[in-house]
């Protein structure tokens, strides 16, 4: 059984990580979707639980797909559970050496599994995590952006009415 990790803070899903996600598990006979620790990122909106809550509800029409958390290095979890792959999204040439690095590196931890690269689609391109929760603390409408069946529940954790202030 060839499987596939999608790993990412999650922090939340949105339309282009699903995106990813529907488009390796047609590649891959398993797809873990693995809410992972970003060093980099101090601060979250949504606890471990809320994002793999979020990702179950809705991916949970994919029959190959499974979310997990795991707040170590990414290697180990791959040589844990066999797989074969860490499947990430690529959006622009900005993505690409971060990117890169990281795949390098966890190539050198270990050797056991490539990283595959999707290109996201034209409307994704723009797309992340903190772009959802800028335009949803502002007040702004994330029909777009994030699976509708969890909408509410981003928007009401990300708005923060003290943004909105009159114009001075
Ligand atoms: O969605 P993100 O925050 O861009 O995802 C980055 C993530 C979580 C995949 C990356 O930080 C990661 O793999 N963290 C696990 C710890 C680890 O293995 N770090 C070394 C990566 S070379």
């Amino acid at each position: 059984m060839r499987i596939a990790v999608c790993p990412g803070s999650f922090d939340p899903v949105t339309l282009g990580h699903l995106d990813i996600i529907n488009r390796a598990s047609k590649l891959f006979d398993k797809v873990i979707v693995l809410v992972s620790f970003n060093a980099n990122k101090s601060s979250a909106a949504f606890t471990v639980k809320e994002r793999m809550e979020m990702i179950l509800e809705t991916t949970s029409h994919l029959n190959n797909v499974v979310v997990d958390c795991y707040s170590g290095l990414l290697a180990d979890y791959l040589k844990q559970t066999g797989a074969v792959a860490i499947v990430k999204g690529l959006r622009a040439v900005s993505d690409f050496e971060y990117e890169f690095q990281m795949a390098l590196a966890n190539k050198k931890l270990y050797d056991g599994a490539e990283t595959v690269f999707l290109n996201t689609t034209g409307e994704n391109m723009f797309l992340s995590s903190s772009v959802v929760k800028e335009i949803a603390s502002f007040g702004g409408d994330i029909t777009d952006f994030v699976p509708a069946a969890i909408k509410n529940r981003i928007f009401d954790r990300l708005f923060d009415p003290s943004r909105q202030r009159p114009d001075q």
